[in-house]
């Protein structure tokens, strides 16, 4: 069975909602998963997942403090992280508002780490995105994120 984590950090709840539907996604797939607030997770949880999908508020098109703050701190097991799976999600306040970018930026600090991302065909490409609170297309999406590393790291690490 696949572990992963689902990080996020969230001011006003939006992205923890998505959060929380991304770990629905992950545990229908049979994965088992936890949900970890950046700002009471522990780092060397990081070690213990095989997948890692991480959310945060579009905070000026990139990424929000706090969850760089923690990658910034993950430079402790730097190569340690290498093959892992790696997924992202972000809430902004509107569309263009960079939560594109913002996924990316996650997703661009998980390939410094060595870690595995997969895109998708179709939908949300590069990962959940959402305007404010997510609402069922969006749930949806993040269902599919979370189903969708899962399914990839259970190949990956049975
Ligand atoms: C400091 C700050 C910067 C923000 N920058 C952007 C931005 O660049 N683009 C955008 O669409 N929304 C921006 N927002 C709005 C938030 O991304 C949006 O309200 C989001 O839904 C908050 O997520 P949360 O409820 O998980 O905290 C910003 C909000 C704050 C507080």
């Amino acid at each position: 069975m696949a572990k992963v984590l689902v990080l996020y950090y969230s001011c006003t709840g939006n992205t923890r909602q998505m959060a929380e539907a991304v770990a629905e996604g992950a545990k229908q797939a049979g994965a088992e998963v936890a949900v970890c607030d950046v700002e009471s997770c522990a780092l060397e949880q990081l070690l213990e997942y095989d997948a890692i999908i991480a959310g945060s508020p579009t905070y000026y098109g990139i990424v929000a403090g706090a969850l760089k703050e923690f990658f910034d701190r993950s430079v402790k097991y730097h190569t340690k992280l290498e093959g892992k799976v790696g997924g992202a999600f972000s809430s902004g306040g509107g569309m263009g508002g960079g939560s594109e970018t913002t996924v990316l930026s996650i997703l661009q600090m998980m390939l410094v780490h060595g870690m595995i991302v997969q895109g998708k065909s179709k939908g949300n490409h590069y990962g959940a995105v959402s305007v404010k609170a997510p609402d069922e297309n969006v749930i949806q999406e993040c269902r599919q994120l979370g189903e969708r590393v899962a399914k990839l790291a259970a190949k990956l690490f049975g």
